[in-house]
């Protein structure tokens, strides 16, 4: 049966009030990327790079699923085959909204990382310099969330997942950052149909077969009824 990969990214959250990163008043607007999110800029200023992610955390916790997480959920329990949510997002709205099984190739807010010792654990909902590794006691913990220079998570998987799907979707993602942005061409290249859905088009739109724009709480929810109804 058809299995349908979907990669989705901060558009999806954005009408469940969380920031994006590339839009005129995103993160990455206010915030510069080398300052907070790689590990250089972890090492230059920690205490800079943990007020950042307790904030975000703070306001993920309290952020609720919108429409589109909650019509993927579905898609997922109706769909006659395997639908694999692949996620570039750090919040867990995905699963807030039903949805099993999701991967998160950049990590998630919730998680902690010791940067000594490679443990993980569910992180507190603030961290700072002091938080010691329940494993070595360290006082080297950072967010579990993959930063620019450092390889995404699962891609083996992703990797198989794209190779045998008959449908991809994009949703909510601008297409400016790797891998992300190629998993279209992995797809197309397993003759899978591929559709962008998106506020406005992205950097890799011409890839894609079919392009549905709008809110996701919108497009979505309508894509996936035409998925599981046919075409109205
Ligand atoms: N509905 C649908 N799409 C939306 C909405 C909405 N309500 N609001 C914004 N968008 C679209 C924007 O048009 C944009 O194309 O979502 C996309 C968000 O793009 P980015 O801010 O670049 O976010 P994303 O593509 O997820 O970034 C990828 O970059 O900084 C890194 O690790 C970070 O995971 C992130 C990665």
């Amino acid at each position: 049966m058809e299995k349908i990969v979907i990669l989705t990214g901060a558009g999806i959250s954005a009408e469940s009030g969380l920031g994006t990163f590339r839009d005129k008043d995103g993160l990455w607007a206010k915030y510069a990327i080398d300052d907070v999110a790689t590990p250089e800029g972890f090492a230059r200023n920690p205490v800079l790079v943990h007020e950042f992610y307790n904030a975000r955390r703070v306001k993920a916790a309290a952020a609720r699923p919108n429409a589109a997480h909650q019509v993927l959920a579905r898609l997922q329990r109706d769909w006659p085959g395997e639908v694999v949510i692949v996620t570039q997002n750090v919040d867990r709205l995905h699963e807030a909204g039903g949805a099993q099984d999701v991967i998160h190739m950049h990590g998630t807010l919730a998680g902690a990382l010791c940067a000594a010792c490679g443990h993980r654990w569910t992180a507190p909902e603030e961290m700072d310099t002091a938080t010691p590794c329940p494993a070595c006691t360290r006082p080297t913990a950072r967010p579990d969330v993959v930063w620019f220079g450092e390889m995404a998570y699962f891609m083996d998987a992703i990797y198989d997942h794209l190779a045998g799907c008959s449908v991809f979707a994009a949703i909510g993602t601008s297409g400016q950052v790797y891998p992300a942005a190629a998993f279209v061409n992995e797809a197309t290249a397993a003759g899978a149909r591929t559709v962008e859905l998106n506020l406005e088009p992205s950097a890799v739109v011409s890839s894609f077969d079919e392009t549905r724009f709008g809110p996701a709480s919108q497009i979505v929810p309508d894509w996936v009824a035409d998925l599981l109804e046919g075409p109205r």
